[in-house]
């Protein structure tokens, strides 16, 4: 699918106004304002914000397979999937460290939504310490080529160009006194030969 696409079908689907563009570098650029009913459906610490899943489906219509990555309480009435995430009480179908993936299948899927802790102050509310972010990049490129990832953090993570291809760049604002953040959607590369 092409990305201008994507974008005709986010707006067809939910319908807000058209705050996505392809920029002249050929990526998608824009803003998303998520407006005051953002609070997190399962109360779960770093929750994704109601109504973020489904736009990110609009956007991604073609996906057959997809992985939460950093799941926690994902809603997976917005978007079943297969899970991994290190807290137990969390009940991942993949207990597992997403900066390894190591009993993770990455073949099997063709989205990837991760959704690490933003900070050291923010990875005290969850069982394990910090992530690597680039660990969990490299870990992920075991994906098959065209597969998406699509990273909400408030940093833009470290990767290898002969890997990956971002192909989007969105901004995120829930409301008033909330930090901004944004969503960086790579793709994955053929591997060189
Ligand atoms: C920001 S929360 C994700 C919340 C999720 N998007 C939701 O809607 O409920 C981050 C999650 O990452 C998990 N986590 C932290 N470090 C991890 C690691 N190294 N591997 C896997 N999961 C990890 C935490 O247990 C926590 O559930």
């Amino acid at each position: 699918m092409e990305l201008q696409e994507r974008i005709d079908n986010y707006v067809k689907v939910t319908k807000y106004p058209r705050s996505l563009f392809i920029g002249e570098d050929g990526r998608i650029v824009g803003t998303w304002i998520m407006g005051n009913a953002y609070g997190v459906k399962s109360g779960y610490y770093g929750g994704y914000p109601a109504g973020y899943l489904a736009r990110i489906k609009a956007l991604f219509p073609d996906k057959q397979k997809a992985l939460h990555v950093f799941s926690g309480r994902v809603d997976q009435s917005a978007w079943p999937g297969d899970t991994v995430d290190l807290n137990p009480a969390v009940e991942p179908t993949f207990l597992d460290d997403a900066q390894s993936l190591e009993n993770v299948p990455l073949g099997d899927y063709d989205i990837v939504l991760a959704d690490p802790p933003y900070s050291v102050e923010d990875a005290e509310h969850y069982v394990p310490s910090m992530v690597k972010r680039n660990k969990v990049i490299d870990a992920l490129s075991r994906v098959k080529a065209g597969t998406h990832v699509v990273w909400l953090d408030q940093v833009l993570p470290m990767y290898r160009k002969a890997d990956w291809r971002i192909v989007a760049v969105i901004g995120m604002v829930k409301s008033t006194n909330h930090r901004f953040r944004v969503i960086v959607v790579f793709e994955k590369l053929e591997a060189e030969v």
